[in-house]
């Protein structure tokens, strides 16, 4: 399916400026799964860091469940996935997660991917940044965590431009199957 002769009309939640374009968050919606399934299976190969992801998103039957479970997950404040846009295009072209969400203690944590063709000019860095703010303000929580691979270097960037913190090294905490368990960084920014 064409998703630019969709009907649909996606709602941003936050619009920014980025030079000659406009960049739009939007929330995850039912009717992203072309898209996603799309955006996911372009890039596949940079998606080490999502293997779950990948797998709900290789055929668009998968991605038509994902984007109903992840709509739902939304709406029950379990996790946010928001989706980018470029002006008036309905092609996702990135997505962010806010996860991992402990509203006991305000914490949430972001995962983020952007298209291989917009890599490397700053975008994903302006979306955490924004995002961060709107956590902090609309969703109130009080902890922003990245956890990233130290090889990642684009990953690690990101959570520094956009200020957020070195704090440990979590020993063996990613385990991608079938292969050894990874050491991962963690950073959080705070209120
Ligand atoms: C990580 C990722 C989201 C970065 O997105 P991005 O939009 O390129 O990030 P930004 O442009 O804001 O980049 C921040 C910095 O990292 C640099 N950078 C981006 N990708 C890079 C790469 N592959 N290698 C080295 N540096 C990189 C940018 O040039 C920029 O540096 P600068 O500020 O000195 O110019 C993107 O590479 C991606 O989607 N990777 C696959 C998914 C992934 O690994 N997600 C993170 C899981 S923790």
């Amino acid at each position: 399916m064409d998703v630019e002769s969709s009907s649909y009309n996606p709602e941003p939640i936050l619009s920014i400026a980025n030079g000659d374009d406009v960049l739009h968050i939007c929330k995850i919606n039912k009717n992203d799964a072309w898209s996603i399934c799309d955006f996911v299976t372009a890039n596949e190969d940079r998606f080490l860091f999502f293997p779950k992801t990948r797998e709900q998103n290789l055929t668009p039957d998968l991605s038509k469940r994902f984007v109903a479970l992840k709509e739902k997950q939304f709406e029950s404040l379990e996790e946010f996935l928001f989706v980018l846009r470029v002006n008036e295009s309905k092609k996702i072209v990135g997505f962010v997660y806010i996860k991992e969400l402990h509203w006991d203690i305000l914490q949430g944590e972001f995962g983020y991917a952007i298209d291989y063709s917009l890599e490397g000019k700053g975008i994903t860095s302006m979306l955490v940044r924004e995002l961060s703010r709107y956590a902090f303000e609309t969703l109130k929580l009080n902890t922003l965590q990245i956890i990233v691979h130290k090889t990642n270097i684009g990953s690690v960037k990101v959570a520094e431009k956009c200020d957020f913190v070195w704090v440990k090294t979590l020993k063996n905490k990613f385990r991608p199957k079938g292969k050894d368990p990874m050491d991962v960084e963690l950073y959080e920014i705070y209120k």
